[in-house]
């Protein structure tokens, strides 16, 4: 079979590590994930991954933050059966796939045009109400076409650092503002981590640039009445932190201790 060569420069071909990441903690006996359709995407690309330097503590440990948003879904989906999910900057992440959502949800996955078109060449759409949309999340028109009648979660991992913050800021506001009820459920970067951005092989390689730094999470609540923050998990309290590798959770360990270092990543729930 032909492999997929790979065109893509900055934030969108960072999205091949993170699923690098996925496709590798597939292959250890104590997988996190189990995405054997990361593996099977990344032996359908030609790309040089070992350039994304991912590898045992970074893989497993971009496996557990997936893990973390995968659960809060499903949580979100086990509270309303008949859900909108939007999964945005999606990239090859096979989200729906894992979850396996009933049929009476709605799940939007939404990436910029030329990684949805790299997309639906590689990966097999799971069935049920499934749509898949090439647009930019700083654009409003693709949440014109998502029908306003449910409650809705809004799940972006690895997104929220790429966008400049009044773009973040907007996007929350629109999702907030379209929705009658709902969850967002994302990753960020502390300001520390915006300042060691070079430190992060994926974008250094992929030149790519963060920008959006947000050290308190509280802030974002002030953006729409009624949103509140719910839970604001550092990187490094993640649970399921155990599996990662010894030389990691050492590293860890010390880098908890250290004011900045342990706020330079979080996940974070709020609900509106
Ligand atoms: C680090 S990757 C994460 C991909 C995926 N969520 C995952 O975890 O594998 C960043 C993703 O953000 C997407 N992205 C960046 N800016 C975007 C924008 N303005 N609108 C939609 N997607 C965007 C990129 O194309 C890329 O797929």
């Amino acid at each position: 079979m032909e492999r997929e060569k790979i065109t893509l420069t900055g934030a969108p071909e960072t999205m091949l590590a993170t699923l690098y990441g996925r496709a590798l903690d597939s292959r250890r006996p104590n997988s996190v994930l189990n995405d054997v359709e990361a593996a099977r995407a990344v032996s359908r690309i030609d790309y040089d991954f070992r350039k994304t330097r991912m590898k045992g503590t970074s893989a497993v440990g971009v496996a557990i933050r997936a893990k973390v948003l995968d659960d809060w879904t499903r949580e979100f989906i086990a509270a309303y059966p008949s859900a909108t999910v939007l999964h945005l900057a999606c990239g090859l992440d096979t989200r729906a796939q894992r979850i396996a959502p009933p049929g009476t949800v709605r799940w939007v996955d939404l990436d910029l045009p030329d990684v949805v078109a790299l997309r639906s060449r590689l990966i097999i759409p799971p069935g049920g109400d499934y749509r898949l949309v090439g647009a930019s999340v700083t654009s409003g028109s693709w949440l014109d076409e998502v029908p306003a009648d449910r409650p809705t979660v809004a799940v972006f991992e690895g997104l929220s650092m790429y966008l400049h913050k009044e773009d973040g800021k907007r996007l929350i506001e629109r999702i907030t503002g379209r929705f009658p009820t709902g969850q967002l459920l994302f990753d960020c970067y502390g300001s520390t981590g915006i300042k060691l951005q070079k430190l992060v092989p994926a974008v250094r390689n992929a030149g790519a640039t963060l920008h959006w730094g947000l050290d308190d999470p509280r802030e974002v609540e002030g953006w729409h009445p009624g949103l509140k923050c719910l839970d604001a998990l550092r990187s490094v309290d993640m649970p399921g932190l155990e599996k990662l590798p010894l030389g990691g959770r050492l590293g860890l360990k010390v880098i908890s201790k250290i004011p900045g270092l342990r706020d330079a990543g979080r996940i974070l729930r709020y609900r509106f």
